[in-house]
């Protein structure tokens, strides 16, 4: 009886596993970032930080590094620190959490903010992404860049499932709605195990897709000096290889996650 059930399983474990990709995001930012600036970063913010896997990548990394993660809920802080931070010892020290919205928050500055897997698109008014790229660009230092994701192509706006297998488990994406007019659009994860049974709705999202020349022109109306695309490239099958390069015209994917780089 070693085999995950709905039960047993641990929706945050399960979410890391399927979703994340911190360390690889963090080798991300470390690249652009020398190659924007010529150094090495040593501050990274986590926006939306959830279990604060990001923090743990980043302050493992370099024994100068330092994070700050945010986020608005309590208990799965909790739970990164238990799970994340905790484990990785003295370097544990080198990370600091806040409880808040990360619309409230200016201080510390950091080199750099990421706000990944599209939880920015959880503002939904105009206004008010406006007022997270401003605060943004205010708690950033002189050289500094805001890294966000995004997603799109024609599969994006359409309601289905997309399933994932994983060791023990199969991820279920379910595109549940998606309105034209305003671009608001309700997505849930759900978890399904070997024995049939199902962890319905372990994460639900309330957002608006953002496209990325509208995204830009707001990053650059807050203040921004530049902002720069980063496409994925396609190995010689044409599949993703994971390898992002500045893009001014993309190829036309159903389907693509990008790399939105603002430089203050
Ligand atoms: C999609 S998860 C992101 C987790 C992780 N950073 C990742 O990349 O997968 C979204 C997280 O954002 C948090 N959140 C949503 N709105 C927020 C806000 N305005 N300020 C701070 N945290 C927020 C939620 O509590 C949730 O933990």
């Amino acid at each position: 009886m070693n085999y995950l059930t709905a039960g047993r399983a641990d929706k945050h474990k399960l979410y890391e596993t399927s979703v994340q990709s911190a360390d690889t995001e963090v080798e991300f930012m470390d690249r652009v970032f020398v190659e924007r600036f010529g150094r090495t970063p040593q501050y990274l913010r986590e926006d939306f930080c959830g279990t604060a896997l990001m923090c743990k990548e980043w302050v493992e990394k370099r024994e100068s590094n330092h994070a700050i993660g945010i986020d608005l809920d309590e208990s799965t802080l909790q739970w990164g620190k238990e799970n994340n931070l905790n484990p990785i010892g003295a370097a544990a020290q080198r990370v600091s959490l806040i409880c808040d919205n990360v619309l409230n928050v200016t201080d510390p500055s950091t080199e750099i903010i990421a706000a990944t897997n599209f939880s920015w698109w959880g503002f939904h008014d105009r206004k008010v992404l406006k007022q997270y790229f401003m605060s943004s660009l205010n708690s950033l230092v002189d050289q500094g860049m805001l890294m966000l994701d995004i997603f799109g192509g024609p599969e994006a706006q359409v309601v289905q499932f997309e399933e994932r297998e994983y060791d023990g488990f199969t991820y279920i994406w379910d595109q549940d709605k998606f309105n034209p007019i305003t671009h608001s659009y309700k997505c849930n994860i759900h978890f399904r195990f070997p024995d049939d049974s199902k962890m319905e709705n372990a994460f639900q999202y309330d957002w608006r897709i953002w496209t990325i020349p509208e995204t830009r022109d707001l990053l650059l109306e807050s203040g921004f000096k530049e902002v720069v695309i980063y496409w994925e490239g396609t190995d010689q099958d044409g599949n993703p290889n994971g390898n992002f390069q500045p893009c001014g015209a993309g190829d036309l994917a159903p389907a693509w996650v990008a790399y939105i780089v603002a430089f203050k």
